[in-house]
């Protein structure tokens, strides 16, 4: 009895450390996010990376992403980033009850792509959330990610 409530104890210290630690570190990335200060690349790589652009990019060379076969799909079925956005923003003018369930499923996707991050869908307009307006102030846009990652090494200084 009471050693269970002792492990119990242990179970519930070992879980608020852990929320601990994932609080501090989140914390930590979205400073690093929020800062491209001497290095553009590894900021560009690690949205790249955390923020799953690689579930439908490749790297390439020549400034642009290549596309993965689910980017392929998702570019035929016109819910790649510029389509996504430019329907998102013309959506925010249509109330919600008038949505179809196709203009249902797009937003659903556009949270479910993790666009949402940082793109933030607001009765003002298509804002920024405020990771998306840190890297908005440091000039890492999408368009950015995507131009600072598919630059020759040899040429990438910026
Ligand atoms: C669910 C798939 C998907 C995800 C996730 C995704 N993209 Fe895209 N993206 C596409 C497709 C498909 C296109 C091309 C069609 C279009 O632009 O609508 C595209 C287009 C783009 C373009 C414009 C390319 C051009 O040359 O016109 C940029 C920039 C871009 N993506 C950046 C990103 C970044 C940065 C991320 C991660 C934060 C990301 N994308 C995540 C599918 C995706
Ligand atoms: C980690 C943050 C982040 C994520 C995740 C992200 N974006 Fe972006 N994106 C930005 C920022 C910052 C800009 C610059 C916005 C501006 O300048 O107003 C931008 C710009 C863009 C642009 C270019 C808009 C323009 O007018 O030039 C498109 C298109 C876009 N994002 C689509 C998407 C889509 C679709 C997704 C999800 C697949 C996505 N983004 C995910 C941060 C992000």
């Amino acid at each position: 009895m009471t050693s269970t409530l002792r492990s119990n104890c242990n179970v519930i210290a070992a879980v608020l450390g852990a929320i601990l630690i994932a609080g501090s570190s989140l914390s930590i990335a979205n400073a690093a996010e929020g800062d491209a200060g001497s290095n553009p690349h590894r900021l560009a790589a690690k949205i790249f990376k955390e923020h799953n652009c690689g579930s439908c990019h490749t790297l390439g060379s020549k400034g642009q992403f290549g596309y993965t076969a689910h980017g392929l799909e998702i570019k035929k079925q016109s819910l790649g980033c510029v389509d996504l956005l430019t329907a998102m923003t013309k959506l925010i003018s249509v109330p919600e009850e008038r949505w179809t369930s196709e203009q249902q499923a797009q937003v659903h996707d556009f949270h479910e792509f993790g666009c949402t991050q940082c793109h933030a869908m607001t009765s003002h307009g298509m804002e920024m959330t405020e990771l998306g307006a840190k890297l908005r102030a440091a000039h890492m846009s999408c368009p950015e990610v995507e131009k600072t990652l598919n630059t020759n090494r040899s040429s990438a200084g910026e």
